[in-house]
């Protein structure tokens, strides 16, 4: 068990170093079984994600090495077995397993993932994928049984833009005999930086980044090292962050283009936002407008910062509405920003805010990682102390969260506590998570 508490009121200012991409890493990881030989992935994010998929390749017999911000994987060993759940239920993107394992040994059995619960999540699109592809699949009670006596190339039509059906269709097509071809791919950075590690290990895959991507199957795939990108959802988390305490905060390590859509809101707010090669810095205005915010696939706004945008425009006087086209029932972080005192009506899949409270320090839970930092933003505009229940939701995602904000000038802290004993202390060198 562990709490966060926020003691808001301070000015924030500084920089801000970001972390690798919290979900190129998580599929990263599972992508590299596929070589025949070490992986070394570099820029990795001391997060429990990933923590969680180091323990799930151990279980299967993988050699793994985890040592400050890189790891480095050798799936020879690997035992493809069945994994039920346990650890596979931990986290969403435990479904890469699938499309690698099938790439490389034509057959896996993988409990169906967990993950925030954002409402349905359905994964129809990836089964979709691995059947086009010639796999038989069978859910048998909640571990999906997929086999291939071979595994030969396909054009796949996804019905909606999915980045985990993309990624995983691109898995198992590396290893496919001859050409996939994905329609209507997602084009998130992370698939990008996924297709970077195949082809570094030797496959040939083309077009990731746009909505066409080509995968030429190979039999081998060979060992490499990798740097991960930059995490734009983190680093879009402090920009947004920056802007609501109207502090003045360098986020680095970014690639700008990657945030464009986070830049030009908060540009459309009011804020100061100035972009360099690998920074931005945001600089936050006490008046500001109120705006319309429709999240949407890369490049559009994301949903994953559509959570702290809701905070920050409770800090932005006037009628704002933010709409959230990917997950209808992202909306859990709401009610407990109401607690704190903000006006904001759900309808539908929009949120309406009532912008220009003043938010209160009060106790609040956190339900999944994204409302989470919604919390911590919503912490720090108060002028009183906020008590931030289910911080592993937020350790499954942000890295050395309490060390980075207190670098800003934050007052944060974090309490574990056990049955016998109840510790304060915090996480500032980012590896202390609750059990
Ligand atoms: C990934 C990200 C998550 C982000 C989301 C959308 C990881 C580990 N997670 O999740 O942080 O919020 O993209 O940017 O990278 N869908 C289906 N059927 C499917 C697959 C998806 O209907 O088989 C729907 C989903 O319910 C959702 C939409 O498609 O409404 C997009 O989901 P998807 O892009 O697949 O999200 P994830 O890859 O799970």
């Amino acid at each position: 068990m562990g709490k966060l508490f926020i003691e808001g009121g301070k000015p924030l200012a500084g920089k801000v170093e970001i972390s690798g991409a919290k979900n190129s890493a998580v599929a990263l990881i599972p992508a590299a079984l596929l070589a025949d030989g070490p992986v070394v992935i570099e820029n990795l994010p001391r997060i429990q994600d990933v923590e969680i998929y180091t323990e799930i390749l151990r279980d299967m017999g993988a050699d793994v090495l985890l040592e400050g911000d890189w790891i480095e994987i050798d799936g020879r060993s690997l035992r493809p077995m069945t994994m039920p759940n346990g650890r596979v239920k931990k986290l969403r993107a435990s479904y890469y397993l699938w499309g690698a394992l099938l790439g490389k040994y034509g057959e896996v059995s993988v409990g169906l993932p967990g993950g925030c619960d954002l409402g349905p999540r359905p994964v129809d699109l990836h089964i979709k994928g691995f059947q086009a592809l010639g796999a038989r699949v069978e859910n048998k009670n909640g571990v999906m049984s997929m086999k291939a006596d071979r595994l030969r190339g396909a054009r796949i039509y996804l019905d909606l833009v999915s980045v985990g059906a993309t990624i995983n269709i691109m898995l198992a097509a590396s290893r496919a005999e001859g050409l996939t071809v994905i329609e209507n791919a997602a084009r998130e950075p992370e698939i990008v930086d996924v297709a970077t590690l195949l082809n570094n290990m030797g496959a040939n895959i083309k077009g990731a980044g746009t909505d066409v991507i080509r995968i030429e199957g190979t039999d081998r795939l060979r060992g490499c090292r990798h740097t991960i990108i930059p995490d734009r959802i983190e680093a879009g988390s402090y920009m947004i962050l920056a802007a609501a305490v109207r502090g003045d905060v360098t986020v680095e390590n970014v690639i700008p283009k990657h945030l464009e859509s986070v830049s030009a809101k908060l540009r459309e707010i009011g804020a100061t936002v100035v972009e360099d090669d690998d920074s931005i810095r945001v600089i936050g205005r006490e008046r500001y407008s109120p705006v319309d915010v429709k999240t949407a696939p890369y490049p559009g706004f994301p949903t994953d910062l559509q959570q702290p945008m809701t905070t920050l425009l409770t800090q932005v006087k006037g009628s704002s509405i933010i709409t959230d086209n990917i997950y209808a029932n992202r909306f859990r972080h709401v009610d407990e920003l109401r607690r704190m005192g903000a006006s904001i009506k759900v309808e539908g899949r929009s949120a309406l805010i009532e912008g220009g409270t003043k938010l209160v320090g009060t106790k609040v839970v956190a339900s999944d990682l994204r409302a989470g930092i919604a919390l911590v933003v919503a912490g720090l505009t108060t002028d009183g102390i906020t008590e931030i229940d289910g911080l592993s939701h937020i350790d499954r995602g942000y890295e050395n969260l309490v060390g980075k904000l207190r670098k800003l000038g934050a007052s944060a802290w974090r309490e574990t506590t056990t049955p016998s004993n109840a510790m304060k202390g915090d996480n500032s060198d980012g590896t202390q998570f609750d059990a």
